[in-house]
């Protein structure tokens, strides 16, 4: 996820453009950049590091006169943080420059096709690419070469454009990624989100998916693909700038929880391709993945929680050894490790010290390496033998959301990858289990719209002490997350235990009252979970219960239930962690307390 901004009008474009970018830093902030029409030329900055880099280099802007620009601030996905691919890109001689958010799944065909006719490109972005084929369809006429550019391009983009034949025009654009146009006296604006120009204007349009607009100072067009003009009113915006930050949503957690659709299909539609996986930056053949004798899972906290799911993924579908570790007990215990052992390090942050001390010592013992990491460039990024990225974009709440929900994703496609490497899946059981990982966006929204009915529930629950969560498997798993969710954000302590321990002690702390939450979305083990429901009733307990859609037989047992729709059962973690996800952040709520910044933790623990 990246910001873009542009302006047109009667002021000096820079200092705007770098107000505007400063509103949108919490959109991606590892490196930015601005390009102002000059009269002559159009002029470009762009540096890596936070704005004030680019700040500080233009001197606020004043080294970059003129009154049209688009900026940009980047979150890197293709090509780590550098000034190279900082954005804005251009064609060869800069008289076309672009500014990007979003993913262009196809941009490595575009590329080679570009080059084969003699185009050299710079960076690894793929932007650079829509600045070349801009450059290879323009003849003149800017909405007929973006048009024909549209129609080449798979994958989301919000662009700002500009020609440099065409100085009193800003164009932009915008397929799945979010685009707004502002209107004032004093010029017109493009950008990612409110935020960046709520402080020039509250008259702003909108823009629909393959809908255009040309900004002049003081007129704007807007087209469909077809070079049809539209007619499009003006919406008055209401909100204060902190909540416009937040996309109208008191909390960058809920913000981020609804994201997650977005997210996980970012993470998996680039990577589904002739009807199967394609990872391009695994670095492993089929004969590698066929050689890996064991895997070890290491990670911390949320992430720990989706290697604890991915034991059963790995194991289920590849017959491969997983084990699974937290981080900093991984890096004591004297792991036996080798050259046939692969050790995956999942890590939003990709900076966490336990898991990149993890990473450091599994290769120091000869072992394979791979991150599965969010933040594009981060030192565990850096330092694996590979990286699976997910593209969650950034995520600012301490409680992850939206990364969990993509390192899944990762998971559960190199799960897929090894099985259809290993010969343990068949070619039609991974087109069903691919079926279902696309339906999971759309579930996942679905599970989400009913946020009010788990609000409800939660308020309940506002001065409880302790909260159990159990489940068997893989809802084990999805405990472990459901209860790190509520302890971190509502402090209210709570444990996750795997159903069948239940009797090995823990059931004496059940009493008259005490909230038990019972994961069931495992068919084998469905029965026994429901048994340990009676187990716990029996002594007390108020039961929730998660599990599939058509389980109504726990409404026998359970006090309350939610259902998730239908997917694999190797998938579901995906879907019911999000009722979970929603009952932490209700709780919190409802307490009052600061769910972005829980007290005592931090985003990343860059320390032991
Ligand atoms: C999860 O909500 C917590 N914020 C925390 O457990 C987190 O998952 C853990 O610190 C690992 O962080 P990482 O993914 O950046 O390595």
């Amino acid at each position: 996820m990246c910001g873009i901004v542009g302006y047109i009008g009667n002021k000096q474009a820079a200092p705007i453009l770098l107000d505007g970018l400063g509103k949108l830093e919490y959109r991606g902030y590892d490196s930015a950049g601005m390009a102002v029409f000059d009269g002559q030329e159009i002029r470009i900055a762009k540096a890596k590091g936070r704005l004030k880099v680019l700040y500080n280099m233009t001197r606020g802007g004043g080294t970059m006169p003129g009154t049209a620009g688009i900026g940009h601030t980047r979150w890197a996905t293709h090509g780590e943080p550098s000034d190279t691919n900082a954005h804005p890109h251009s064609n060869e001689d800069a008289s076309i420059v672009v500014v990007h958010n979003g993913i262009i799944e196809n941009y490595m065909k575009l590329k080679k096709k570009l080059e084969a006719r003699g185009y050299q490109f710079h960076s690894e972005t793929d932007t650079e690419v829509i600045a070349q084929m801009l450059d290879y369809y323009y003849r003149g006429n800017p909405l007929e070469a973006i048009m024909k550019v549209m129609h080449r391009m798979e994958g989301s983009y919000a662009l700002g454009i500009m020609f440099r034949d065409h100085p009193g025009e800003i164009y932009a654009v915008r397929k799945d990624s979010p685009l707004v146009v502002g209107q004032s006296p004093e010029g017109n604006f493009i950008a990612s989100d409110v935020p960046a120009i709520l402080k020039y204007t509250r008259e702003v349009y909108f823009i629909e998916n393959e809908e255009l607009v040309c900004l002049k100072a003081d007129s704007l067009n807007f087209y469909n693909i077809d070079e049809e003009e539209l007619q499009k009113e003006p919406v008055t915006i209401e909100w204060d700038i902190h909540a416009a930050e937040k996309g109208g949503y008191a909390y960058f957690m809920m913000k981020e929880m609804q994201e997650q659709p977005k997210a996980v299909a970012d993470t998996l539609n680039p990577r589904l391709k002739n009807g199967g996986i394609e990872i391009e930056e695994l670095g492993m053949d089929e004969e590698e993945l066929r050689a890996v004798e064991k895997i070890f899972i290491v990670a911390c906290g949320s992430a720990y929680h989706t290697g604890v799911t991915a034991k059963y993924v790995f194991e289920g579908l590849a017959r491969i050894p997983v084990e699974v570790d937290l981080a900093s007990e991984f890096r004591y215990r004297n792991p036996i490790l080798n050259k046939n052992t692969l050790v995956l390090i999942v890590s939003q942050s990709g900076e966490t010290a336990d898991s990149l001390a993890a990473l450091r010592q599994a290769r120091a013992l000869g072992s394979r390496t791979m991150g599965i990491v969010n933040v594009v460039g981060s030192s565990i990024a850096r330092e694996a033998d590979s990286v699976l990225y997910t593209w969650a974009g950034p995520e600012i709440a301490v409680a992850t959301t939206k990364a969990y929900s993509t390192q899944l994703i990762a998971l559960y496609l190199l799960a897929l990858k090894f099985a259809s490497a290993r010969g343990t899946l068949r070619k039609e059981e991974l087109q069903t289990m691919l079926e279902d990982l696309r339906q999971l966006p759309e579930q996942i929204s679905l599970l989400l719209s009913h946020k009010e009915k788990v609000q409800k529930f939660a308020n309940r629950y506002l001065a409880a002490e302790h909260i159990f969560f159990i489940g068997r498997g893989i809802d084990y798993a999805i405990s472990l997350e459901g209860s790190l969710k509520l302890k971190e954000i509502s402090y209210i302590h709570s444990e996750a235990y795997a159903a069948g321990e239940l009797k090995h002690g823990t059931i004496s702390l059940i009493e008259e009252g005490r909230l038990v939450v019972a994961v069931l979305t495992q068919p084998e083990l469905y029965k026994k979970t429901i048994s340990n429901i009676v187990e716990v009733k029996s002594r007390g307990a108020f039961v929730m219960a998660v599990t599939t859609a058509g389980n109504t037989e726990v409404e026998k047992v359970a006090d309350y239930v939610i259902y998730i729709p239908e997917t694999n059962p190797y998938f579901t973690n995906s879907l019911a962690v999000i009722p979970l996800q929603l009952f932490g952040y209700y709780v919190a709520i409802g307490k009052g307390l600061d769910v972005d910044k829980p007290r005592n933790l931090a985003k990343s623990v860059t320390v032991e």
